[in-house]
């Protein structure tokens, strides 16, 4: 694999991030640690949404100018993915200078191009969706059916992009790429909606809606938010109708758009119909994730339920976020709704990261010391001795053979599928420790037996911390350290041979790599 160029939605700065907000950004950030296993060239974007008519009420409500809400919100993102170790490459705001005078050229290109028209207009504007909503999709008492109110009647004369000009191309792209929308039963919505599908307005009157970019020759229209906003994936990373940028070329098309399913229509429509009229190449994939809930209720304002993705870690005391990483990237299989309890949160990460994975690697280190000082021995190797212990060789094997099945979830984005699989070789680990009882072996003095199994224990945990890495990098560096393995390793150098022969570890050197989060905090929290 040459290249890797992922991106997240850019979120609207109005309010602080939230829990939906950090599902979206881990599960693109686990994604992108993975193939940065697989490739060196990995590219990963992410960012904010600054423009429009919401965030101008917003500013205005606070009596502060649009800049100065951004500025104080955007920080609030770039904190939120801070602490969640979310190791992006570039955070792009739509407020920033490269991006707003490439969106202004983009503008004038289609403009030149005759893809872009003006025409008097009237229509349903939600600002909840930055949109005009088409009469039919209104509820019965004709409210917005996401947001729930009542869109304005708007007005006015603005551009309009030529969409239904590219319908039928769009179609025949969708039907003669499967594997183009993620996960594939999205497809079908998206060509439903295709079949009335009209031209859509870009720009708004610089009366009615201040803050956006200024069309360069209208000086009374500006760039209404989804041109702005959609142009980011290549604004980014040096894309320039006068001659791109080398990043570009290398970059572009991007793997994946990492996406919620609420604007699924804005990327696999709107955005493929103005690459299409840019002619630039399309995207490989738009994986559209599902919903998150908190205790099985939709979060909003006014039920008083956000929650913000730093509060678990603070109430939960977690010296990283590794466990909340984990567990929302395993709240949903691909696509679907997930949840967020903290009951639920508590037991999940408890049962698999203390008690299954973290608690194999203690146990078995701490008999490698026990019984041999903490040396590994030439002929513990399963190489050396396959026939000694029986199931040994299989399960080394079994856990090599999982890194293709994990590669294969993720060329699927099936993010909680592959943790499954990773859960899975810790099960059989702890079951071979389990039936060949290491510590019977050593009181029946079989040392060498003894010894292997612990060796091939500690083989397949050097192949879990790879695995695990993307999801928990903070849990997978300590146990790589443990078992002095290279973390850094891409996944097609990992062999069944990656433990050294020698003093492997001392007792003070043995640390526990995940602590059991603590009922009682849980609880603290539940009642604040
Ligand atoms: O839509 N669960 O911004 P946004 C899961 N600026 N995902 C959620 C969620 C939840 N409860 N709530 C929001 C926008 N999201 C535009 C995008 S992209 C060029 C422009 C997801 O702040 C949502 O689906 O409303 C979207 O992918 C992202 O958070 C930002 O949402
Ligand atoms: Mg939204």
């Amino acid at each position: 694999m040459d290249k890797f160029y992922i991106t997240t939605a850019i979120d609207y700065v109005n309010g602080a991030p939230h829990i939906g907000h950090a599902y979206e950004k881990i599960l693109t950030d686990i994604i992108a640690r993975h193939y940065s296993q697989r490739t060196d060239n990995m590219f990963f974007l992410t960012g904010t949404d600054e423009h429009g008519i919401k965030i101008q009420k917003t500013a205005a409500s606070k009596g502060i100018t649009p800049k100065q809400l951004c500025d104080e919100n955007a920080q609030k993102f770039k904190d939120a993915w801070k602490a969640l170790d979310i190791k992006y490459n570039r955070f792009i705001r739509t407020t920033d200078e490269d991006h707003e005078k490439i969106v202004q050229k983009i503008f004038q290109k289609l403009k030149d191009k005759g893809a872009i028209y003006k025409h008097e207009y009237e229509g349903w504007y939600c600002s909840g969706c930055e949109c005009f909503l088409n009469p039919k999709d209104l509820t019965e008492d004709g409210l917005c059916p996401d947001h729930q109110k009542k869109p304005d009647i708007v007005r006015e004369e603005n551009y309009f992009f030529k969409l239904s000009a590219y319908k039928d191309a769009i179609i025949k792209h969708i039907k003669e790429n499967p594997d183009f929308i993620v996960p594939s039963f999205r497809a079908n919505e998206v060509l439903n909606q295709l079949e009335d599908i009209q031209d859509i307005s870009v720009s708004r009157s610089k009366e009615n809606v201040g803050w956006g970019i200024d069309i360069l020759d209208d000086p009374n229209q500006s760039i209404y938010v989804w041109i702005d906003a959609l142009s980011n994936y290549i604004t980014a990373i040096g894309y320039d109708p006068d001659g791109s940028s080398e990043q570009f070329k290398s970059l572009w098309p991007v793997d994946v758009h990492v996406i919620g399913k609420d604007i699924l229509k804005f990327h696999s429509i709107y955005w493929i119909g103005i690459l299409m009229a840019l002619e630039l190449p399309l995207p490989k994939h738009i994986f559209a994730h599902g919903w998150i809930t908190i205790d099985e209720t939709k979060m909003s304002k006014s039920l008083g339920n956000v929650v913000s993705p730093t509060s678990v870690l603070e109430n939960f005391e977690l010296e990283y976020p590794d466990a909340f990483r984990y567990y929302m990237a395993t709240s949903a299989p691909c696509g679907r709704d997930g949840n967020y309890s903290d009951e639920d949160f508590k037991e999940k990460v408890n049962a698999h990261l203390a008690n299954s994975m973290g608690n194999l690697l203690n146990r078995t280190l701490s008999m490698l010391v026990k019984y041999f000082d903490g040396e590994v021995k030439d002929e513990f190797f399963v190489t050396k001795n396959p026939e000694l212990v029986e199931g040994s060789l299989s399960l080394i094997k079994e856990s090599i053979g999982k890194i293709k099945v994990v590669e294969n979830h993720f060329n699927h984005f099936e993010i909680a599928e592959a943790a499954q699989e990773i859960i899975s070789i810790v099960d059989a680990a702890n079951k071979y420790v389990t039936d060949n009882a290491p510590w019977t072996l050593a009181k029946e003095e079989k040392m060498t037996e003894c010894g292997q199994v612990l060796t091939t224990v500690l083989e397949v945990m050097c192949v879990i911390s790879s695995l695990i890495y993307p999801y928990c990098p903070n849990i997978a560096t300590e146990m790589a350290k443990q078992l002095s393995y290279d973390i850094t390793k891409k996944l097609d150098e990992i062999t069944t041979d990656e433990i050294k022969p020698g003093k492997l570890i001392t007792k003070e050197e043995i640390k526990p790599v995940f602590l059991r989060v603590d009922s009682e905090l849980a609880d603290k929290s539940a009642k604040k």
